[in-house]
């Protein structure tokens, strides 16, 4: 263990006892993981090995927020605007959601009592891969120690004008924000208390706008391969102060 790291893992476990765990929670954290072509630029390597370490990140982020009691994780992993980026990029993240949900890595998901859920518009990726997805999704279904939806080829405004669709089609002509929110992707997971974006951007880039209309936004600079177990619980420890007397 290197200096760095050892430095960090001092302060992971200060964080970690500094948190409240039987107060206020995030039940859902939903996390913009940004910048992963800059963390590879920086290294003087293809946006490709950034991608790829970005994935690895994916899986630890996972694991850490089960660990830490987080019931639903929502991760934008691909936005119906990431289309425009070179066929050869998108192609490369395609596959490695593929790779994903599919071999060692969906086990071992399911050994942990995960259920995968995907958001968005999936019928524009290729049939094997939707079939993972759903196959992915169905697999792990029955699971209850924590949900994470992947959002691919999601886009806020859109899945609004998807969900209003369904309601006219239900032939509904008035309804609550409660009923509204059933026809959303997301529909049985409460709203996101925290939304993380890494990379210095501050912007929500279309993520869950509806559902984001009471969370408390965190950033850091940190590139999304370069984010961890620290940063997680700086992020909830955070959400804890600025929540302390919410309202009261
Ligand atoms: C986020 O990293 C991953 C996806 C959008 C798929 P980026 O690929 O946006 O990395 P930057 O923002 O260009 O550094
Ligand atoms: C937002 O990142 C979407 C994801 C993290 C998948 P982008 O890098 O695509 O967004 P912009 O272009 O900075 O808004
Ligand atoms: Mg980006």
């Amino acid at each position: 263990m290197n200096l760095r790291s050892l430095a960090d893992a001092i302060k992971t476990k200060k964080l970690k006892q500094a948190i409240d765990w039987n107060g206020a929670l995030p039940s859902h954290i939903a996390i913009m993981m940004d910048g992963n072509g800059r963390w590879a630029a920086r290294r003087g390597l293809p946006r490709s090995a950034g991608h790829y370490a970005g994935m690895q990140t994916m899986r630890e982020t996972i694991r850490n927020c089960l660990h830490a009691n987080v019931k639903y994780l929502t991760l934008y992993a691909f936005s119906t605007e990431n289309w425009k980026r070179p066929a050869e990029e998108v192609d490369y993240i395609i596959n490695l959601v593929h790779q994903f949900v599919t071999g060692n890595t969906i086990r071992e998901i399911n050994d942990s009592n995960i259920r995968i859920r995907f958001i968005g518009d999936i019928s524009r990726f290729s049939d094997s891969t939707q079939q993972v997805m759903k196959n992915a999704a169905a697999v792990t279904g029955a699971n209850t120690g924590m949900t994470v939806n992947f959002a691919m080829n999601y886009g806020g405004r859109s899945e609004i004008i998807h969900a209003l669709k369904s309601v006219i089609d239900d032939g509904k002509e008035d309804l609550t924000p409660d009923e509204f929110e059933t026809y959303l992707y997301t529909s049985g997971c409460p709203s996101p208390q925290l939304v993380i974006r890494t990379s210095g951007e501050k912007r929500l880039s279309g993520f869950l706008l509806w559902q984001c209309a009471q969370a408390e936004l965190w950033f850091t600079d940190e590139m999304w391969p370069s984010f961890s177990e620290l940063l997680l619980y700086r992020a909830i420890y955070d959400y804890q102060c600025r929540r302390r007397g919410f309202g009261s």
